[in-house]
């Protein structure tokens, strides 16, 4: 008997191939240009690892408050008052060590077996996994593409929920589509999960790269503090701080200590010096959001440009936000075959469809994160491939 026979069943039934697992054969390999996960080639600004250096040396080392150290909610709040149309207190606010970990806590607070949620697709796998990892079945509401790209039909997404949806998840903008939820489509869906009190996990975590926009449309507009609402953000995308593990998410306050009990029986904390470096990011970094943004943007140009010049590559209008670039390519129904082909035959890794849900199987994703030369050669690779 093998010692895994004795984890949860919830636990081995959930699959072991994602992205990273596709890539783990050539990870670190310096002749793959690795288009496949969702972070680019800039490091975090030298002024946010100055910050957590000086925070440790100001002995910033030591257990902390379990929704965060007040500087850094007191400086979100600030920041996402400035950016959206209401005002956000620091009750709303917990810290938490990633997007991830905010999806994770969120989840943990809203699901259990037997319960689903449902998911917009196409959609980024991990929020479905961790729903799956406590045993709720993942449901599927797909985006219509059609000639002015992505949209979500909000009487699907209805016809979609029962007695036993707990929760609706979507990203605006997308990952992998780049597409943004009008504002009057995210009310209503809002309205539908009033109605049907089912919570809505909105995530943002790209909203500051949104190109020609100092931020996309966020539900935090529209939505009233004790909504059953949470917003997850990061700052992995817009800051690069993939590495560093450090996001937060936006809660009605009345849930803040129940967060800060499951962040106590999870991680204790998100690491001390680490939020001081949140602080530094969220107060000096609108410079560098800046110029992330129109780095994926040059980066957006230079991919669907070359895509385009192909007669076997089928994309919408070009995203407008975002960090991918989604699209199928004539005659490779099995996206993830192509993959591994593409990989071997020209170094360029991709990320295939099938982790995106049911009806992506045939694209696939490139991440647009880089720097134009190194894109330009990427392209150049894969132009007999897709030819
Ligand atoms: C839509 C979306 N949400 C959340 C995350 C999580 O980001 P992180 O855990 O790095 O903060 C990602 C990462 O790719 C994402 O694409």
């Amino acid at each position: 008997m093998q010692a895994l026979d004795g984890a949860r069943a919830h636990i081995r039934n959930v699959p072991l191939e994602n992205i990273a697992g596709l890539a783990k054969d050539r990870f670190g390999d310096t002749s793959v240009i690795p288009l496949w996960f969702g972070e680019g080639d800039v490091p975090a600004p030298a002024f946010i690892g100055e910050a957590m250096n000086r925070a440790i040396a100001a002995g910033h080392v030591f257990y902390t408050h379990q929704n965060g150290i007040p500087e850094l909610r007191e400086t979100l709040a600030t920041y996402l008052s400035g950016l959206g149309a209401l005002p956000v207190g620091p009750e709303r606010i917990t810290v938490t060590a990633s997007g991830m970990n905010a999806i994770m806590l969120a989840l943990t607070l809203i699901c259990e077996a037997g319960d689903n949620i449902v998911a917009i697709d196409p959609v980024w796998p991990n929020t479905g996994g961790m729903a799956s990892l406590l045993g709720a079945e993942v449901r599927s509401v797909r985006m219509d593409a059609g000639p002015d790209g992505w949209s979500l039909d909000p009487d699907k997404l209805a016809a979609s929920l029962d007695g036993r949806t707990r929760a609706v998840f979507f990203a605006s903008p997308g990952n992998p589509t780049g597409a943004m939820v009008p504002l009057e489509v995210q009310a209503a869906v809002l309205k539908l999960c009033r109605e049907r009190g089912v919570w809505l996990i909105a995530d943002e975590v790209y909203n500051r790269l949104a190109f020609g926009l100092a931020s996309a449309p966020t539900i935090l507009d529209i939505a009233e503090p004790e909504d059953r609402l949470i917003v997850i953000n990061s700052f992995s995308k817009s800051w690069a701080m993939t590495g560093w593990r450090l996001g937060w998410m936006v809660h009605p306050p009345s849930i803040g200590p129940t967060l800060a009990m499951l962040t106590q029986y999870t991680t204790s904390g998100v690491t001390t010096f680490l939020q001081h470096a949140g602080v530094a990011a969220i107060r000096e970094g609108e410079p560098f959001v800046g110029s992330m943004r129109a780095y994926c943007e040059a980066g957006m140009g230079i991919v669907c440009d070359a895509l385009e010049r192909s007669p076997r590559v089928r994309m919408g209008p070009r995203p407008k936000a975002g960090m991918y670039a989604f699209f199928e390519v004539d005659g490779r129904p099995d996206a993830r075959q192509a993959c591994l082909d593409i990989l071997s035959a020209t170094g360029v890794g991709l990320a295939p469809g099938i982790f995106f849900g049911p009806g992506s199987e045939s694209f696939l994703r490139a991440c647009v994160c880089r720097a134009p030369d190194v894109l330009r050669q990427a392209m150049q690779r894969l132009a007999p491939a897709l030819a």
